[in-house]
Parts: C-alpha cells; structure tokens; sequence
C-alpha cells in the first residue's frame, strides 16, 4: 500500500465528499447501546469520531463528558456546526496514538478499520492505556475481509479474540442483529473490559 494514512488523506475525503463511511446519523446498534447507559457522568472517548453523530446522540441523551479526537479538522467542525453548545475543548484534532488522558468507556465505530493492520496491536495497548481500571472499548468491528490494500480492512471473529484477549475481558462479540442494510450480518458488536 502505497497511501499514507495521514491527516491529508482524511481532510480530502471530507473535502471530496468521498466519505462513504459516513452513515449520516448515529448507527444503530451503537444507539440501543447507549440508550442502556444510565451513568451520565461517564468520560467517553470516540476515536476517529469523524462527523461524530455518536458524539452528537450522547450528547443530546445527557452524556456531557463525552469526548472526539480525530485527525481531520473538517468533520470536527461539522459537529460544532450541527451541536454549536458543544464544549470545543471536548473536540480534539489530533492523533489518537498521541493521545494523554483517560476514560470509562471508548467507542469504536469504523475508526480500527480505516487503521493500517500493522497498527492493531498498537490499537490494542493504546486502548488499554486510555482506559480507567474497569474501563470499557465497546461498538462495532467489521468480520468481513474487506480490503487488503486501502481502507476498510476486516477481520474475522477469530481475528479480533487473539488480538484482544491477552488486554480485554471479552463481556460480548456477537453478529448484530440491527445493523444498517448494507451492513447487515457483517459487524460484530463487542464490549471488552479492561484487564488490571
Ligand atoms: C472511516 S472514518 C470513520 C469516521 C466515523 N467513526 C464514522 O463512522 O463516520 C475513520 C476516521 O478516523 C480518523 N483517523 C484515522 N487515523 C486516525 C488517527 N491516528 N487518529 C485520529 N483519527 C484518525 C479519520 O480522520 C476518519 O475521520
């Protein structure tokens, strides 16, 4: 692979319109997930949050302490745009492997497969370094294979168990059944809790 997944690659797919990731709304799995958090006062994380209509849902349920850090400044500001009372502060442009901070909880959603798969272990220890003891990475992993040469690459099930097994408790890694059309049967909604 010769494309370097930097900040320019990202901004431009913003720029271009050529995000096809983007769901336009918050993805519907994640939703009932949150919908079940009682504790508002959880410090979330969404890594790779892009347009962010997840940082954009917990925010409007009252999850105030919710955070985004992404490497492309574009889709930061189309969330200030869409929710402008959000705290600008909450919205980092940076990159999440030099990030210094911790959370309860971190959500991922279309973020570990638009990384490179060398990157995954770091994936993994960055993860359980950004977490409070007990802390939880919850959302969605692709088990399809996907791309080998650019973004999304996929795993497997199997993938995802050897990779994070040795860091996380695996509380759930299952099919879910509410998936967006073009995504059905393809995504795996995990929670993995931190191990001490
Ligand atoms: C496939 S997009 C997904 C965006 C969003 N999660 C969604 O589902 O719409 C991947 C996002 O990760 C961001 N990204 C890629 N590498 C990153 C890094 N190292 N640190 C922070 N953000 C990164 C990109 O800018 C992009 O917005």
């Amino acid at each position: 692979m010769n494309t370097k997944l930097d900040t320019d690659y990202w901004e431009n797919r913003y720029i271009e319109n050529t995000s096809k990731w983007d769901l336009g709304e918050v993805s519907p799995p994640i939703r009932s997930y949150i919908d079940m958090i009682e504790n508002k006062e959880l410090k979330i994380l969404i890594p790779g949050g892009g347009n962010s209509y997840e940082a954009e849902y917990l925010y409007h349920q009252g999850f105030k302490n919710t955070w985004v850090i992404d490497l492309a400044p574009t889709p930061l500001a189309n969330l200030l745009k869409r929710v402008p009372d959000f705290p600008p502060e909450q919205l980092i442009k940076g990159d999440f492997f030099n990030l210094n901070d911790s959370f309860d909880l971190i959500i991922e959603q279309t973020f570990f497969c638009a990384l490179h798969p060398k990157l995954r272990e770091n994936y993994v220890h960055k993860m359980h370094d950004l977490l409070h003891p007990n802390g939880k990475l919850a959302g969605l992993l692709f088990n399809v294979p996907l791309n080998i040469d650019k973004p999304p690459f996929g795993g497997s099930e199997e993938v995802y168990r050897s990779l994070f097994l040795p860091f996380f408790n695996i509380e759930e890694m299952s099919v879910t059944a509410n998936s967006i059309a073009s995504r059905k049967g393809r995504e795996l909604f995990f929670q993995f809790v931190k191990k001490a």
